[in-house]
C-alpha cells in the first residue's frame, strides 16, 4: 500500500507530538509509532522541565549551568537559543493543557536537580511526563489533520538509495522521500512518500543490561538515518543515571528521580556514611557524570552491588506529597522510602549524541528533521544538564515546524519510490536467536562500553560485536521482516557507533571516562564551536 502526506512523524513522544501539532494546520500529518501511543520515554519522565520562570533565576544562570554540566563541549549558540526560549515553550505546553505543581500563591513550584544552580524545573509531582503525554495525545487525537498509526514500525527513511543511486555520507544533495513502514499484524509494508519526514525515535537504552528506557528505546532513528548517509555525532557520551532502583530482576530499572536528592535525599554506602563530598563540593547534587562515576567507584572498592538514597531525615508528609510514584513503586518491593534507605544503583538513561541536526533541527539530508532524544543539537556537549532534554524537544521540535511549513509546499512528492520487496524472503524459524544477540549485545555493551571504559575494553567490544553484525545481516537479507529483528539490526548499528566515536575519543570528558586518558585533551574533538 502507498499513502502520501505533507508531514510524516517517526515517533510520538514529546518532539514527535509537539511538532505534529504545530505542522498539522497547514498541512496532512500522518504519526507513526511502533507501540501504543502514549508508551514512549516521554511517559516516564519524572523530574520534570528545566525553564527560567522567575527571579532570582535568569537566562545567564541557566546557560552557565548547562555549559558546565556540558564539560565545554556544548554550542553555546544551541545553548542560548534553547535557553532564552524555555518559558515560551513551557507556556505553550500549559495552553495545551499540561498542568505543572503551582504553590499557594499561585506560582509555579519549581524544584532543583543535579548541577542547576537555582530551582528552575516545572513538574507535576514525580510524574510530570505522563501529564505532558496526556496533554499532547488529547490534543493531537483531536486535531482533524493528524492521524496517528500505532503499532507500526518505521524500517527504513526513503532516499536516491531507494532509486539505484549509490550516496556518500554527509555529502549534499541526499534526500529523503518518506519512509518504509511495517504493520506487523498484517506483515504488510507501506510505503508512506511525504515531503518532510521528522524522526522523533527517542533514545538508545535497551544496547545496555540495564536502563531506564522503555523497551521501545532501540536507537532506530539514529540506525536509520545513519544508514541513509546522515552525519551521526557525540555517540560516545551515554548518560548514566546515578540512581535507579537496584532491582535486578526488573527491566528496564525504575528510575529514583534526581528531584528527590534536590529536595534533600543523601547518598550513602552501606555503613550508612556519605561519599560524595570525597568527590566533588556539591555532594549529592553533582553533575550526573560525576554523581555515577563515584557511585560506579564506590561499588568497586567496597564490592558491593548497590548504594543507598537516603531520605528517612525528609518531612513524611512532604516527601508522600511530593514524590507519589517513587513511593508507592518501592513500597512494592518492600521498602518504605520514609523509613528504609532506597538502594540504588546507575543505569543507562540517556543518549546526548545522534542525529546530527542545526538551529533548525535539519539534519544533513534534505527533509529529513530530527528532534528529541535521536537528535544532537549540541546543546549538552559532553553531559546534559538533569531536565534540559524535555525542553530541548519542546525548543527544537518547535523550530523544525517553523522551517519545515515554509518549505513543505515547494517539495514534491518522489513517485518513483518502488515498494518494498519481500521477494525469496522465508519465514525465520529461529526467533530464539534475535533474542540471543540482543542479550550478548548489551552484556558486551555493559561488559566493556560503560561508565569507565579503556581501549581494550573497546577494542573487545568491537571485536565481539562485529560477528553478531555479520549474523544479524545475514539473516535480515534472507528473512521475512519483524519488529525484533529490525530492532536488533538498529541496536547493532547504535553499539557500532558507541563504540567507534568512544575509541576516536582520546580523553576522559564528562561522560567518556577512559583509564588510558584520564584527563581532557584541550582538542575538543567533535567540538561544536
Ligand atoms: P520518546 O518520548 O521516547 O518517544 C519516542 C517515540 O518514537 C515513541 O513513540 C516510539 O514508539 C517511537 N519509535 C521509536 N522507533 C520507532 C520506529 N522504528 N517506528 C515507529 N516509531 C518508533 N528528561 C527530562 O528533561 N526531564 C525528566 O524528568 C526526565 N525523566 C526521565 C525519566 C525516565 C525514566 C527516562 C527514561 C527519561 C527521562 N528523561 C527526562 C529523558 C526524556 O524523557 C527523554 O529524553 C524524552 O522524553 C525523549 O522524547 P522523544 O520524543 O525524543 O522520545
Ligand atoms: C530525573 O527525574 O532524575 C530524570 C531527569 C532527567 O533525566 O532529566
Amino acid at each position: 500500500m502507498r499513502k502520501k502526506v505533507d508531514f510524516l512523524v517517526i515517533g510520538s513522544g514529546i518532539a514527535g507530538l509537539s511538532f505534529a501539532l504545530k505542522v498539522a494546520d497547514k498541512g496532512k500529518v500522518c504519526v507513526v509509532t511502533k507501540d501504543k501511543v502514549d508508551e514512549t520515554a516521554t511517559k516516564y519522565a519524572q523530574g520534570g522541565i528545566a525553564a527560567v520562570m522567575y527571579p532570582p533565576d535568569t537566562h545567564e544562570k541557566h546557560i552557565k549551568d548547562t555549559l558546565i554540566a556540558g564539560d565545554d563541549l556544548c554550542n553555546e549558540e544551541i545553548v542560548r537559543i534553547t535557553i532564552t526560549e524555555s518559558t515560551d515553550r513551557v507556556k505553550e505546553l500549559i495552553d495545551w493543557g499540561t498542568e505543572f505543581d503551582k504553590e499557594a500563591s499561585g506560582k509555579f513550584e519549581l524544584a532543583k536537580e543535579g548541577g542547576h544552580s537555582e530551582f528552575r524545573v516545572l513538574h507535576h509531582k514525580d510524574s510530570t511526563g505522563a501529564e505532558i503525554v496526556r496533554a499532547l495525545i488529547n490534543k493531537a487525537k483531536n486535531h482533524p489533520n493528524i492521524e496517528i498509526l500505532e503499532n507500526h514500525f518505521a524500517i527504513d527513511i526513503l532516499s536516491q538509495h531507494h532509486l539505484g543511486v549509490g550516496v556518500s555520507r554527509g555529502t549534499p544533495g541526499i534526500k529523503c522521500y518518506g519512509a518504509y513502514i511495517l504493520h506487523p499484524e498484517s506483515g504488510e509494508v507501506l510505503t508512506i512518500l511525504s515531503k518532510i519526514t521528522l524522526l522523533a525515535t527517542g533514545g538508545t537504552g535497551t544496547v545496555y543490561n540495564t536502563t531506564t528506557n522503555p523497551d521501545i528505546a532501540t536507537g532506530d532513528g539514529v540506525a536509520m538515518a545513519f544508514r541513509a548517509k546522515a552525519i551521526i555525532e557525540n555517540m560516545e557520551f551515554v548518560q548514566f543515571h546515578p540512581t535507579s532502583l537496584y532491582n535486578p530482576k526488573e527491566r528496564p530499572s525504575f528510575l529514583i528521580t534526581e528531584a528527590l536528592r534536590g529536595f534533600g535525599a543523601i547518598l550513602k554506602t552501606r555503613k550508612e556514611k556519605e561519599f560524595m563530598q570525597k568527590y566533588d563540593p556539591r555532594g549529592s547534587l553533582a553533575p550526573r557524570d560525576i554523581v555515577a562515576r563515584s557511585i560506579d567507584t564506590e561499588m568497586k572498592l567496597s564490592g558491593d552491588e548497590h548504594l543507598y538514597l537516603d531520605a528517612r531525615h525528609l518531612n513524611k508528609h512532604d516527601l508522600i506529597e511530593h514524590f507519589p510514584t517513587v513511593y508507592a513503586k518501592c513500597l512494592t518491593v518492600g521498602i518504605d522510602i520514609t523509613k528504609d534507605m532506597i538502594p540504588v544503583v546507575p543505569a543507562a538513561h540517556y543518549s546526548c549524541g545522534g542525529v546530527k541536526v542545526d538551529k533548525f533541527a535539519r539534519t544533513s539530508i534534505e527533509n529529513l528533521y530530527a528532534s528529541g532524544e535521536c537528535a544532537s543539537t549540541g546543546l549538552h556537549g559532553a553531559n546534559r544538564l538533569a531536565s534540559n532534554s524535555l525542553l530541548e524537544s519542546a525548543v527544537f521540535s518547535h523550530r523544525a515546524a517553523m522551517d519545515a511549513i515554509e518549505k513543505f509546499s515547494k517539495v514534491d512528492y518522489m513517485d518513483e519510490i518502488p515498494d518494498w520487496n519481500a521477494e525469496g524472503m522465508v519465514l525465520n524459524e529461529e526467533m530464539i536467536l534475535i533474542l540471543q544477540s540482543k542479550r550478548e549485545l548489551q552484556s558486551i555493551m555493559s561488559s566493556y562500553v560503560g561508565i569507565v571504559r579503556s581501549d581494550l575494553r573497546l577494542t573487545r567490544a568491537l571485536d565481539r560485536l562485529e560477528i553478531i553484525y555479520k549474523e544479524t545481516e545475514d539473516l535480515y537479507k534472507k528473512s521475512i521482516i519483524n519488529i525484533d529483528l529490525c530492532e536488533l539490526r538498529n541496536l547493532i548499528n547504535v553499539g557500532y557507533l558507541i563504540i567507534k566515536m568512544a575509541h576516536l575519543r582520546k580523553e576522559s570528558r564528562g561522560l567518556h571516562y577512559s583509564i588510558d586518558y584520564p584527563d581532557k585533551t584541550s582538542i575538543k574533538l567533535n567540538s561544536r564551536k
